[in-house]
């Protein structure tokens, strides 16, 4: 088998996006748009990948680290597709023979169009091979003219284009396979005189005369192989690729209320029957369980959801774990860090933060739980504050098992509660509690009999 070479060209200035950030650094729903290229790149496993950088490396180059084997080629003057893969072809591996080539700005590329494309450049053993599709607004592609026969004989951009050409609809996804003899040809390409750049493309043209074997390959969907140029592409890629997820959910079995209010990211996995309410955000790498129910307005970010779990309106999960039946919310706040254990609920306007929880523990209302180590079965009243925060650092609050805390309760940490220990309403602990005794830290009630008879009178007689 040939060892394979990906090489991506990213060193175009974008201007057609009309921003300062490089286009290739664009976000398409939950990464830069280059990192979706690569992203695929890398599942097609080549032996080497090569970017093409220019004025915009570093920012490219820290958009991409979490990928490593990769080499950075450098072009320093944005001179055309041509010139930039010619800045690449230095650090070719002399043993690898297919080199693919894929523009920067087309991140819907899937791995198993690009493996078909690699089949057949081999099966065919072809020189060059063209991906192509069929576009019905053809205007910002180069156009695949074919001979008589169906051979492709050149590529031909939309700026010297006649207008019989101009109505070709097969056009270049800019995706090839070249065997890497063939990009001596590089250097006979000759400056596009209207642009002022050397165009790839020309490659083409100059193979076919010089007799070798190009095959144009129409093998990929217009949504698939879409480049992204301006915002509005942006935005249509963005639609594409959401919906794409989310019919993906749906094929496994997840209930959406209203699928296009909701956004959820690539690394997103759903289970199930689990039903997904309006206006969900889900972020990062998320994992959600088997019959669960996300209410409208949650967001969740880089969180781990089991079985059963129902997150009520508006509340907010990031970096948290929940176990299997908990409900969390209305308007909850698992802060990172939180593991809230099975069967436990999290109420109204709770908010937990790198705390662990244990099962079937419940903190139902207007509560704060910081840096807290809570056990099995525990009761926290409404109101309950951990006072995690000295003004210097930041102290743990352990509560042992069967605990119940009174209402309107402050835990001053550091602080230890022993296990079924009673707390009672309106108390603020300072000391640590011994198992099963009753702390209460609140002022004694003294009732004053006829004290507000006496009072009025006394106003009565001033205002007089
Ligand atoms: C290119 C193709 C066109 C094809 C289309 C597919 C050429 C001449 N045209 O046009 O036939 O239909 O892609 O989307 O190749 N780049 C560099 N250095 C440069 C210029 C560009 O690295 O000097 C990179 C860009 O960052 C980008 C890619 O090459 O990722 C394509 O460049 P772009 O300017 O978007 O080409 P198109 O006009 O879309
Ligand atoms: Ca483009």
């Amino acid at each position: 088998m040939n060892k394979l070479t990906c090489i991506v060209l990213a060193g175009g200035l974008g201007k057609r996006m009309c921003s300062k950030t490089p286009k290739v650094l664009h976000n398409l729903i939950d990464a830069p748009i280059i990192y979706h290229v690569i992203n695929t790149v890398k599942r097609i496993k080549p032996s080497q990948l090569i970017i093409v950088v220019g004025k915009h490396s570093q920012e490219i180059k820290d958009a991409l680290k979490e990928f490593n084997d990769i080499k950075y080629a450098y072009q320093n003057i944005a001179r055309g597709t041509a010139d930039a893969l010619l800045k690449a072809t230095p650090f070719i591996d002399k043993e690898n023979n297919t080199v693919v080539v894929l523009n920067g700005d087309t991140p819907l590329i899937s791995h198993e169009t690009l493996d078909k494309l690699i089949k057949l450049h081999n099966k065919n053993k072809d020189d060059i091979s063209v991906l192509t599709f069929t576009s019905n607004n053809p205007s910002s592609y180069g156009r695949i003219k074919r001979d008589e026969n169906g051979d492709v004989i050149s590529i031909i951009e939309e700026n010297d284009a006649t207008e019989e050409e101009k109505t070709i609809k097969e056009v270049n996804s800019g995706i090839y396979a070249f065997e890497s003899s063939s990009l001596e040809l590089l250097k006979s390409i000759k400056i596009n005189k209207r642009k002022k750049e050397y165009y790839l493309t020309d490659i083409i043209d100059i193979a076919r005369k010089r007799g070798l074997n190009i095959s144009a390959y129409c093998i990929g969907s217009e949504e698939e192989l879409m480049g992204i140029n301006t915002k509005q592409e942006l935005e249509e890629a963005k639609k594409y690729l959401r919906n794409k997820l989310i019919n993906n959910l749906m094929n496994k079995g997840v209930n959406f209320i209203d699928k296009d209010s909701v956004y959820i990211s690539t690394k997103t996995s759903i289970g199930k029957e689990t039903t997904i309410y309006p206006n969900v955000y889900i972020e990062g790498n998320t994992r959600i369980g088997n019959n669960c129910k996300i209410f409208p307005n949650v967001r969740i970010i880089d969180s781990i959801v089991g079985d059963g779990v129902e997150i009520k309106d508006s509340s907010v999960i990031e970096k948290s774990i929940i176990r299997d039946n908990a409900k969390i919310g209305p308007f909850a706040h698992l802060r990172p860090e939180s593991i809230i254990g099975q069967n436990s609920k999290i109420g109204n306007f709770v908010e937990v933060k790198k705390s662990k929880i244990g099962k079937g523990t419940k903190a139902a209302h207007l509560t704060y739980i910081g840096d807290a180590k809570i056990g099995r079965h525990v009761n926290i009243g409404a109101g309950t504050i951990t006072c995690n925060y000295d003004g210097y650092r930041k102290n743990i609050t352990t509560i042992s098992d069967n605990v119940f805390v009174g209402s309107d309760s402050q835990l001053i940490a550091p602080i230890k509660i022993g296990k079924g220990a009673y707390i009672g309403a309106g108390s603020t602990i300072t000391k640590n509690v011994p198992p099963y005794s009753l702390a209460l830290s609140r002022v004694k009630q003294t009732n004053i009999k006829g004290w507000v008879l006496r009072r009025n009178k006394t106003v009565k007689t001033n205002k007089k």
